[in-house]
């Protein structure tokens, strides 16, 4: 039975996500047998997403293979939106999404919504928090290794402007009433949040093939109306891969909060605070006392640091396998399982620092401008 308090918005996730009901509502398809076997092919070494089924759901993505496969090509877009430090599950889809882009050397458009999040009340976020968390959120994003030389990074309150006539298509053709069922906006929603929908699409339409968006299916409502639009303007519809999410540390329901931030591992924090947030925070599938636990075992389903090694931190599922067994048998004890974890998370978050660093001298290399695609644009409005 679904948890009554199942929500999943672009603003907010609660209650124990039911991945299968998402499917059937939002009108996404399942990744089938066949595709997964393609896409494990593709992605080597991170096949294991696909294999553990952490990416789960699609539109599209058949036809965005058959594109790659007849040389038409297609372009990856995915984003952040700057509200604090980004979190594992965050980091995730950008390393996600260079693995894409080193598999099928395309463009890749990572749009940065410092506008959205000024404009979400919630947050409370002034303006200059909004700026100071893009300049730091850009520089991890650098950080995963995308080819800069086909990476372009928009950061909305600079680059918008450019794209004007293009947003103005869009938000022509998008009424309150679809915002509304779709997002669930209500008359005390600001009439910025309204009309930000059009600008979350438009990266999906600035080359004319087809465009993949990797991300968790929170976002996919967004899709959903480029898909009704997308075609009347002249461009693709776009296509989709989209991932569970990374659950909290505090157990398996709700999503990492970033006003709690023990439920969250940040790439900001050190190896102090990851062991200490995994030993005291990390939900634990074992036992009440270590007697218990050898004698009943432990529960890997409902155990939070295995489930973080099965969707991100243990690649090798032979691996993974055995800590399941040994867990399950009550050989592997609760805290050496979070010994486990704590170390993979303070070896990935140095070298993932230690890249960081070095992407301070290549922020400006990445950042688009749009001026080559704002000649396309405007060609394109003055044909309406
Ligand atoms: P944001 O900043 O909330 O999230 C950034 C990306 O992380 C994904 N995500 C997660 N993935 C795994 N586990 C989690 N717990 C988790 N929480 C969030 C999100 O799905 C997203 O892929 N409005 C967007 C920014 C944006 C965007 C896009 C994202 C603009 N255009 C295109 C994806 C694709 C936002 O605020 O994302």
């Amino acid at each position: 039975m679904t948890d009554k308090r199942f929500v999943v918005t672009p603003w907010e996730v609660a209650g124990a996500v039911d991945y299968d009901r998402l499917i059937r509502e939002f009108g996404t398809q399942p990744i089938s047998p066949e595709l997964a076997t393609r896409l494990e092919v593709l992605l080597g070494p991170a096949s294991y997403l696909v294999r553990r089924k952490i990416f789960f759901s699609h539109r599209d993505l058949n036809l965005v293979l058959k594109d790659y496969d007849k040389g038409r090509g297609f372009f990856l877009y995915t984003g952040r939106g700057p509200s604090g430090p980004m979190h594992i599950g965050h980091i995730g889809q950008f390393y996600f999404t260079k693995l894409l882009q080193d598999e099928f050397k395309t463009n890749v458009y990572i749009q940065i919504t410092d506008d959205e999040k000024f404009l979400e009340v919630k947050r409370n976020l002034a303006y200059m928090d909004t700026q100071h968390w893009a300049d730091e959120n850009i520089l991890d994003i650098i950080a995963t290794g995308f080819d800069p030389d086909r990476t372009f990074i928009l950061q909305d309150t600079e680059f918008v402007g450019h794209a004007y006539p293009l947003i103005l298509k869009i938000a022509k053709r998008i009424n309150y009433n679809l915002t509304k069922a779709v997002f669930g906006f209500t008359g005390e929603t600001n009439v910025g949040m309204i009309f930000y929908p059009s600008i979350q699409i438009l990266p999906s339409l600035l080359e004319k093939r087809r465009c993949l968006i990797p991300s968790a299916i929170d976002q996919d409502p967004y899709w959903r109306i480029q898909r009704d639009i997308a075609e009347g303007l002249g461009y693709f519809k776009a296509a989709a891969v989209h991932s569970k999410f990374l659950p909290p540390l505090t157990g398996t329901q709700d999503k990492m909060s970033s006003s709690k931030p023990e439920t969250a591992i940040y790439l900001n924090d050190d190896d102090k605070t990851v062991r200490t947030k995994i030993n005291k925070h990390a939900f634990s599938g074992g036992q009440a006392t270590v007697e218990e636990h050898r004698r009943l075992g432990g529960n890997p389903d409902l155990d939070v640091p295995f489930q973080w090694l099965y969707m991100f931190f243990e690649p090798d599922d032979s691996k993974l396998e055995k800590t399941r067994e040994d867990y399950r048998s009550g050989r592997l004890l609760t805290g050496e399982l979070k010994q486990i974890l704590a170390e993979k998370v303070i070896g990935f978050l140095h070298e993932h620092r230690h890249r960081r660093e070095a992407a301070r001298a290549k922020v400006r290399q990445f950042k688009y401008d749009g001026i080559l695609a704002q000649k396309m644009w405007k060609t394109d409005f003055e044909k309406l």
